[in-house]
């Protein structure tokens, strides 16, 4: 990784990290991590363009800083309205842009775009590797022990309903091509055995 693009990181970090320390349980700073972390791979993996790297960079990090509880149904949107004009962020988001030769636009349109939900066009590859990174590794287990610190108050039985309606075969949660190229066969078998109750009890 570039010098650059560690100081990019720095920066975005320092900005973003009261904004996570609010969020709920399931979407707290190591979620915007490893959403980076997919989003370098996946641009890797798709030869994306170096001008749009830190495009990638900055929407990942960005993607849920208002993911908390009250703004769940709304946070991609409410996000976006932070880096748009007259957003809190606004400025700060435009000097950095600036700085490290990165395209507003293209960001705000991968925030807004990146829910499992979305079911638009995605207006840019980043939208796309943003999309994709934040569903994460194809892992029941990892999916599991996600949805008990997002919801700990809940049943077993009604978190595996929750599950299986969102990840299951035939959820709803959407996974942008990249995804099923780069994750290949492993997503087949997590949408499987998601579906079988019995496997994800034991799983869990
Ligand atoms: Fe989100
Ligand atoms: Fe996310």
């Amino acid at each position: 990784m570039k010098q650059n693009h560690h100081e990019l990181i720095v920066d975005v970090i320092k900005k973003i990290f009261p904004y996570y320390e609010k969020n709920e349980p399931g979407h707290r700073l190591d979620h915007a991590l490893n959403t980076l972390k997919y989003g370098l791979k996946l641009a890797v993996f798709t030869k994306l363009d170096q001008q749009y790297i830190n495009d990638v960079i900055i929407a990942t990090l960005l993607h849920d800083i208002y993911a908390r509880v009250e703004y769940h149904e709304i946070h991609h949107a409410m996000a976006y309205k932070e880096i748009m004009i007259g957003g809190h962020m606004y400025d700060w988001f435009m000097d950095t842009c600036d700085k490290y030769n990165s395209h507003p636009s293209i960001i705000q349109d991968a925030v807004y775009e990146h829910r499992a939900t979305y079911d638009g066009k995605y207006s840019n590859n980043v939208a796309k590797i943003t999309a994709a990174a934040d569903r994460g590794k194809p892992c029941v287990k990892s999916i599991c022990e996600r949805f008990l610190t997002i919801f700990p108050n809940k049943k077993q039985s009604e978190l595996i309903k929750i599950i299986q309606k969102r990840y299951g075969i035939n959820g709803y949660a959407r996974y942008p091509q990249i995804y099923k190229d780069y994750f290949g066969e492993a997503l087949d078998m997590f949408q499987v055995v998601i579906s079988n109750t019995q496997l994800l009890k034991k799983i869990f």
